[in-house]
């Protein structure tokens, strides 16, 4: 694939209105959901949910890509027709999942360090051929009073710069995606930092791995207050510090930036994109969307039940969340 054909699949991926739905759940994590629900964890439903989600009538309006997981991208509809298929046939881009997750980082308690660079450029010469057209790789740093430590944050940049430089060589435009967790009881002053800190590091190493930024979606988390935190920042706040702290670490040659949900709830998920393309959007180098799996999927999942009967109720209500998370991406977004 051509430079110019990775540019032209980063814009779209965050075209106005648009924005990326992830449904790239691991099996494990997909089965944890699906039992919090009492639906059985089987491969049968995993295929049928992630069907119910790749027909919703007009998905295409709202969503510009899908993220999926190996087994999903392997997977049809009931009536044959491939999933990469149905996608590309709502005029949606097909991405994929390629790290296989983190894992604890030696001589660091209670960090974590993702893997999957092994092999990498073979399942990515896979994938292509499959039809994907971009990746994703999740890199998990944790705050708590003495971590995240430099350890943990170099080795998880050092290796989403060498998966991203690996997509490029292989035609893929990879998602770059350094979440720094809101679990715990910090401030949205200690998430600053700390967001500011990994994202600088993130985009030294993509420098060092010659990463084109043109070519690069960074899918960053908000800096948002832990959520065990007795003071939570208001969403204009979020907006603020989060806009402040990417201006100062993202440079303007990156592509687009779509937020990753976190654990937010759908509405107020919303409502910080929204905020920051309200407020902002005039002086933002980047186009700033969402990539969100629980604040489009979760009211979804919570309707379907697993059950046949409840597929257009569900699929209703996830184009409704796909809908405000357009306008958001627009700030054009009213709760
Ligand atoms: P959430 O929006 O649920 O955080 O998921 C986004 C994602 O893809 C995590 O890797």
């Amino acid at each position: 694939m051509s430079a110019q054909e990775l540019v032209a699949t980063a814009k779209a991926m965050v075209a106005p209105g648009k924005g990326i739905l992830a449904m790239d759940e691991s099996n494990g994590t997909c089965n944890k959901r699906f039992e919090a629900l009492g639906i059985a964890p089987t491969e049968e439903n995993r295929r049928a949910y992630r069907e119910l989600i790749l027909t919703a009538p007009g998905l295409g309006e709202y969503i510009s890509g899908v993220i999926l997981y190996d087994e999903t991208i392997r997977q049809a509809k009931k009536n044959g027709t491939s999933f990469v298929k149905v996608i590309t046939d709502a005029g949606i881009i097909p991405g994929i999942k390629v790290d296989t997750g983190a894992k604890d980082l030696a001589n660091h308690p209670q960090e974590k360090v993702t893997e999957g660079l092994d092999g990498l450029r073979s399942r990515i010469a896979e994938y292509y051929v499959m039809g994907a057209r971009f990746a994703k790789w999740r890199a998990v740093i944790t705050i708590s009073e003495k971590i995240p430590s430099r350890g943990c944050i170099e080795a998880n940049a050092h290796a989403l710069a060498r998966y991203a430089a690996l997509c490029q060589e292989g035609g893929l435009v990879p998602i770059v995606e350094p979440e720094v967790l809101m679990d715990g009881d910090h401030t949205i002053e200690r998430c600053y930092e700390v967001t500011e800190e990994v994202l600088h590091t993130v985009f030294n190493q993509l420098y060092v791995q010659r990463v084109v930024l043109e070519q690069i979606i960074l899918k960053p988390s908000m800096v948002i207050s832990g959520k065990d935190c007795p003071k939570q920042a208001n969403v204009v706040e979020v907006a603020q510090a989060t806009v402040d702290c990417l201006l100062r670490a993202v440079p303007a040659a990156v592509q687009g930036v779509a937020f990753l949900s976190g654990g937010q709830s759908n509405e107020v998920a919303s409502a910080h994109l929204h905020e920051m393309n309200a407020r902002f959007s005039s002086i933002l180098p980047w186009s700033v969307t969402f990539s969100y799996a629980r604040a489009i999927q979760q009211p979804a999942l919570e309707l379907w039940k697993g059950d046949n009967a409840n597929v257009q109720t569900a699929q209703k209500t996830l184009l409704h969340r796909a809908k405000c998370n357009s306008a958001a991406r627009n700030g054009k977004y009213s709760p």
